[in-house]
């Protein structure tokens, strides 16, 4: 492998605005040697995640991404040597290999995975978007049979599978995406109950048609003027998972919370 090319992406500066294809450029950088206890990764599958662009505003619940660094991002990779005991040559992992072809990463950030296909499972439903969905919901959610639930970002990695878990559980589900496209993606092939379209406006009124005994369970992946609108509608001891605030990543941060609500 040794003299082999490292095609890596580098983020070239952080973004003041929004996110452009101009913060990055495609370098090829030396083949990794791995130290004693870590394995050498050929990366398979990069997810390409919201909190992406949230690790660019500052450390979060990892150290913020640095301009002229390869960009940081939890990936599915192969191992291709290693110095560790627990890993041999061909395992599938899941770890932080940045946006690059090989990386040498420290067994102990490495989680062995099964060996499945699609391999993209292991990112979606099987990783950290299942994980989120599933615990979120579950154990932060709790929702009931015969509740509402209520999820934005409804078409998204996240999102999407909430609100399945949701059915399952025996819930009504409202979904809020934005487009007729998705929207309809998640009422006739998800199972929804129903869906609100953000981007036709009056979320507020459109809400209360599809969740007409309240909110007993909200989801929440967009916060901003979603999550205001959610709030005045919960039912009493409802529960809000704060997932994430994607409305806010991209762009100059607004610092743009919930209006109208007694602190
Ligand atoms: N993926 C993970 O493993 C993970 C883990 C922990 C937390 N989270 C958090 O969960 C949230 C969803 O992540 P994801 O991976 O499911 O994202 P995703 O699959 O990339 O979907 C994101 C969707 O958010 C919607 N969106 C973007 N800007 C919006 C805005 N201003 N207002 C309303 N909706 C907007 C868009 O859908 P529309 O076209 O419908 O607008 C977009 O497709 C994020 O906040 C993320 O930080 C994700």
């Amino acid at each position: 492998m040794s003299g082999s090319i490292n095609r890596q992406v580098v983020l070239v500066e952080k973004p003041s605005g929004k996110l452009g294809s101009e913060h990055f450029k495609m370098v090829e950088g030396a083949m990794p040697e791995p130290k004693d206890g870590e394995a050498l990764l050929r990366v398979r599958y990069i997810s390409l995640d919201a909190a992406n662009r949230a690790w660019m505003h500052g450390a979060t619940y990892r150290s913020a991404v640095e301009a002229n660094s390869v960009m940081a991002g939890g990936a599915i990779a192969e191992v291709v040597s290693s110095k560790a005991p627990d890993l041999a040559p061909g395992d599938i992992v899941f770890g932080d290999t940045g946006w690059q072809e090989f990386a040498a990463v420290p067994a102990k950030h490495l989680t062995k995975m099964p060996k499945l296909e699609p391999m993209t499972h292991l990112l979606s439903v099987f990783g950290i978007a299942g994980l989120t969905a599933y615990f979120g919901l579950l154990e932060v959610g709790k929702p009931k049979e015969g509740e509402t639930v209520v999820v934005s970002a409804a078409a998204g990695s996240v999102g999407s599978i909430v609100g399945q878990i949701a059915k399952i559980r025996g819930c009504r589900v409202v979904g809020i995406a934005g487009g007729a496209d998705k929207c309809s993606w998640l009422t006739s092939e998800l199972g929804f109950d129903a869906a609100v379209d953000y981007k036709d406006g009056a979320v507020f009124r459109a809400l209360r048609a599809a969740a007409p005994k309240g909110i007993d369970v909200y989801f929440d992946n967009v916060g901003g003027d979603i999550l205001e609108a959610c709030i005045p509608q919960m039912n009493n001891y409802g529960r809000i998972a704060c997932c994430g605030a994607i409305s806010q990543y991209d762009g100059v941060p607004s610092a743009h919370g919930p209006r109208g609500v007694p602190g």
